[in-house]
């Protein structure tokens, strides 16, 4: 049956050739007759020709507009004339069959589809050879709207800095692929583009400052990169932005004062650079953020006491940053709280029992620092948290020993004299430690003050005094 329906359309074809615009005729499920531009069913035929692994597919779907269609291919009906374009190309593993070949590669036939506005291909150069954007490639391309190029480990090369020229892209989406050079500024030329993913790439050099410019940003993810410098201070300009995520490369110097100007920012994920601290404190600015990453990064100061002042956050991780100071009392507002992950840092002082009071807190890394003192978290928390509580490697750390809610807390019980003198806390272990742990006490004590936020003040103070 399929054989008989290609035939009859080349013919058609065929009958048509010595006209002026060359079309082909189908009849649509209604028996009108509807059209569609020859030039662009073959520069289709071609596209599906170079990328899929069946020869058959053109004769199987010879009007994939209408009678024989293809859940890739979507088009339109324009109005004048009546006939349809091809608006949306989609390979990718949510379409069954057929698969990509070996040699998949993208038909320069591309440029005979000037009505795409989606073009998405994933998972799909895979074991061919490199496959190259070449710079003409999207060149007609003036409705695209959305480009996604992803999980494609083939896609090498670099970006054609004339996808910046296409006025039109909202989405600019390559992510998962093996795109290596550095990310073109002429991207800054895309006014109207609301979402940027170059992650998980192999892109050097600097991010562009132009990157700054994107006013209708709210996504920009150049995530697991190799990318260098320092971040721009063009990205504060980015009001609408909801996520930035620049984690996993090789980004230097501090954060950027301004970055405290995006009101919208959900996510904010630095983790895994060269970031030098301290934190700015106009990071105060940012009304809206959730999710505040920040780990492996030589920040190297104190826990700024703004972070207790953004009450909407709900993930806080600040792991291996090299943190000094008291873990601040402040932190015990943020009532969405969901995950604080503050090991492998140099925090002293103890851990605020208030944090377990927290109704939403499900994860607490603390491990790996100089806290000290006993630890007063509610045993109801202790004991739901489980193994989601995390305060292993703190020398200075002790519990009562009326305490056994966890089998993993791996903390040393406190001495009996001093549950029987109520201060609850270690002054065997401090003597032993003598010095810095009456110093981290100390500390806490004055910051307790300063965040304004309850803490056993008098007790401390008897222990001192007494
Ligand atoms: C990334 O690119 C650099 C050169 O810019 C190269 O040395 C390195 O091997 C590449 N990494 C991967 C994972 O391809
Ligand atoms: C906390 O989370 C709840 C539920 O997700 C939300 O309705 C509320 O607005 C959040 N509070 C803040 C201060 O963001
Ligand atoms: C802790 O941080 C140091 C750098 O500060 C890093 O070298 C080390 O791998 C980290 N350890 C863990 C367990 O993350
Ligand atoms: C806490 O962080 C350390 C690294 O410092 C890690 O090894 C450990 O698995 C984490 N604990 C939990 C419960 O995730
Ligand atoms: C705490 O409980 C564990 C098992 O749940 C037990 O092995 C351990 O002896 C108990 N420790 C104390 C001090 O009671």
């Amino acid at each position: 049956m399929a054989p008989s329906v290609s035939l009859c359309l080349l013919g058609v074809l065929l009958v048509l050739a010595g006209n002026e615009v060359m079309i082909a005729l189908s009849r649509n499920s209604d028996g009108g007759d509807t059209v569609m531009e020859e030039e662009e069913l073959l520069g289709l035929f071609k596209v599906f020709g170079a990328l899929l692994d069946d020869p058959e597919w053109a004769r199987v779907h010879p009007q994939p507009c209408t009678d024989t269609p293809w859940p890739g291919v979507q088009c339109e009906l324009a109005e004048d004339p009546p006939i349809f374009h091809v608006t949306k190309i989609h390979i990718g593993p949510d379409i069954i069959n057929p698969p990509c070949k070996t040699t998949a590669h993208l038909s320069s036939s591309l440029q005979k589809l000037p009505y795409l506005k989606v073009l998405s291909i994933f998972n799909c150069f895979v074991t061919s050879d490199p496959v190259i954007l070449s710079p003409t490639l999207f060149e007609t391309l003036s409705s695209l709207e959305h480009l996604a190029l992803g999980s494609n480990p083939a896609l090498c090369g670099q970006i054609p800095s004339s996808l910046g020229h296409i006025a039109s892209l909202r989405v600019l989406s390559m992510s998962q692929n093996n795109l290596r050079g550095n990310i073109p500024h002429e991207l800054g030329g895309l006014l109207n583009l609301e979402q940027l993913d170059l992650s998980y790439n192999n892109l050097s050099g600097e991010i562009p400052e132009e990157i700054g410019g994107l006013k209708s940003l709210t996504i920009l993810d150049v995530s697991w990169n190799s990318l260098e410098g320092q971040v721009p201070y063009s990205l504060g300009q980015l009001n609408l932005l909801q996520k930035m995520d620049l984690g996993s490369n090789k980004l230097l110097g501090r954060i950027p004062q301004n970055l405290g100007k995006l009101k919208s920012l959900l996510l904010l994920d630095l983790s895994h650079n060269f970031m030098n601290g301290p934190m700015p404190v106009t990071l105060s600015g940012l009304e809206q953020l959730q999710y505040f990453i920040l780990d492996h990064n030589p920040i190297n100061s104190e826990i700024p006491l703004f972070v207790g002042s953004l009450k909407r956050l709900a993930s806080i991780s600040l792991s291996g940053c090299g943190l000094t100071g008291p873990i601040p009392y402040s932190l015990s507002s943020l009532k969405n709280l969901t995950a604080l992950s503050l090991d492998n840092n140099s925090l002293i002082g103890t851990i605020p029992p208030s944090l377990g009071s927290l109704p939403n807190l499900d994860q607490l890394n603390v491990s790996n620092n100089q806290l000290s003192g006993e630890l007063l978290l509610p045993e109801e928390f202790i004991g739901r948290l489980g193994k989601r509580l995390d305060v292993r490697g703190n020398n200075g750390l002790c519990t009562s020993n009326k305490k056994n809610v966890s089998i993993y807390l791996e903390t040393p019980v406190c001495l009996d004299k001093i549950s029987n003198c109520h201060h609850k806390i270690c002054p065997e272990q401090n003597q032993d430690e003598s010095r810095g742990m009456q110093s981290s006490w100390y500390h806490g004590k004055t910051t307790s003050s300063n965040y304004g936020v309850g803490f056993p003040d008098q007790k401390l103070l008897h222990w001192n005094n007494g």
